[in-house]
């Protein structure tokens, strides 16, 4: 399925050999030096918008046909533009609507891009990717049974309708989309979603239009709000799409609008987990303030996966579809979706608050939430821990980023009460919202030091950073 390497190489645009002109000039080789996907992203790069649209001509194949503009700036003089893409073949590059010397390097999984001039800090260029083909394979890197992240084909089979989606956390956005693939450069959205007739496309954001042609229809969605590559959410299957009153839990009070999309084999038991999504965005946005997104819903997909918080609408297999992940989703609306890990080793903030939230639906339900948290503690000393900042890949989605990350804000809660917390909780979600919308785990202890006190940040600190795991927190009842 490898295609051949443009052979762009005699152009000197491939860093096989070191660009020679212009070396100060010329961060573009940089990437962001993630401490676990080190070749991800490009330093001074920032991309603030992706106008996407998708084709897909034949659901339940690998097939797609891509055509994107990138509205982009940077913080430094950038020579060179070199997106992460692992994707099908690139058939055109553009630089503001001007055709522009390009090379696809996929051993490094990047596309080059040379402007006319280098992108000066404060300037902002669109840059148009077309391509079509098979997008990349790119392993899960943990994942127990093997998984391919990012496009995802679902075969026609039976009677049953080929279906397409992504699943792309932590890495997988770019192999169907040339993007700054990293969680620290987030951006807003809009997603064009072209199909046959008969077909339901869905993606991150508002629906903006639908247009029908003859044979295809094209469907548009808006994300306004910046997100993370990993969360954009796209679609495309005989989705039953059913629409639900806006809830008003929304920035002062705004309406939130609710649609989830089922595949048409969805069996009951599956809908049932998604009946109180209504009642969990009411709780959640009274623990941690107004719901950032315009929207919210579910997008069932039938393959066994895990489930993922892509932003608005988030994608449930139906081997997920519980109530408990339904509301874990929903938490990393706020944590993971508008406050952003910085690094991926900082992903336990997302993890951990997404799980704790499920101790805070149990709770609402009635339920001993600090019976769950003792569960948790249980599982820890059984399983073994380690500090919270994952040093690999395979430890990015494991027990401790989930219960030891949760753990951690059980402690806070311990240490400074229900109502401090939650005004913790809103504050925290205020601050790092704002800005790029990411948080470390430096500047995470800083605000638990800043708002709550150093002997709250001390006790925080022990379930970051030490190996040991400390005692079970106990919440008053
Ligand atoms: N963030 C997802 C969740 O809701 C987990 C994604 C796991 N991804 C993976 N590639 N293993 O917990
Ligand atoms: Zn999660």
């Amino acid at each position: 399925m490898r295609r051949p390497l443009l052979s762009l190489l005699a152009l000197g645009l491939l860093t096989a050999a070191p660009v020679p002109a212009q070396p100060a000039l010329n961060p573009s080789a940089d990437t962001l030096r993630d401490p676990i996907f080190p070749e991800l992203g490009q330093v001074g790069l920032d991309v603030r918008h992706y106008d996407l649209h998708l084709t897909v001509t034949e659901p339940g194949t690998r097939e797609v046909r891509g055509v994107v503009t990138l509205t982009l700036t940077s913080t430094r003089p950038l020579t060179q533009v070199r997106l992460d893409f692992l994707g099908p073949e690139v058939e055109a590059v553009r630089w503001n609507d001007r055709a522009v010397p390009f090379g696809v390097d996929e051993k490094a999984a990047k596309l080059t891009v040379t402007p006319p001039a280098p992108l000066r800090p404060g300037a902002t260029a669109r840059l148009t990717v077309e391509y079509a083909g098979t997008p990349g394979e790119l392993e899960d890197p943990d994942f127990p049974t093997p998984l391919l992240l990012g496009w995802q084909a679902v075969p026609a089979e039976g009677g049953r309708a080929g279906a397409n989606f992504v699943l792309s956390e932590p890495n997988g956005t770019h192999t169907f989309l040339p993007s700054n693939d990293h969680p620290s450069d987030k951006a807003t959205f809009t997603t064009r979603v072209t199909v046959p007739r008969g077909y339901v496309a869905a993606a991150s954001g508002v629906e903006t239009g639908r247009v029908d042609a003859a044979g295809t229809s094209t469907f548009t969605f808006s994300q306004r709000e910046p997100i993370p590559t990993y969360a954009l959410g796209v679609f495309v299957d005989r989705f039953l799409r059913v629409d639900e009153s806006a809830v008003p839990v929304g920035v002062g009070g705004s309406a939130v609008v609710r649609r989830d999309f089922f595949p048409p084999e969805t069996p009951g038991p599956v809908r049932a987990a998604y009946v109180r999504t209504d009642e969990a965005l009411r709780l959640l946005s009274e623990w941690f303030g107004p719901y950032p997104f315009g929207a919210y819903g579910v997008a069932v997909v039938t393959p066994r996966l895990p489930a993922l918080e892509t932003a608005t609408l988030s994608t449930m297999p139906l081997n997920m579809s519980t109530e408990r992940t339904a509301v874990h989703e929903i938490a990393h609306q706020w944590f993971g979706n508008a406050v952003t890990p910085a690094t991926w080793p900082d992903v336990w903030l997302s993890e951990g608050m997404a799980a704790y939230s499920e101790l805070l639906w149990t709770e609402h339900l009635g339920g001993d939430g600090q019976a769950y948290a003792a569960r948790w503690h249980a599982n820890l000393t059984r399983a073994g821990t380690r500090p919270l900042r994952a040093t690999r890949a395979g430890e990015l989605f494991d027990l401790s980023t989930y219960q030891r990350g949760a753990l951690t804000f059980h402690a806070l809660r311990a240490e400074i009460g229900d109502a401090a917390f939650r005004d913790f909780l809103r504050a925290y979600v205020t601050r790092f919202s704002a800005g790029a919308g990411t948080v470390s785990t430096p500047a995470f202890l800083a605000f638990v030091r800043e708002r709550a006190g150093a002997g709250a940040e001390a006790t925080v600190r022990r379930w970051v950073e030490e190996r040991a795991l400390p005692p079970l927190p106990v919440v008053g009842r």
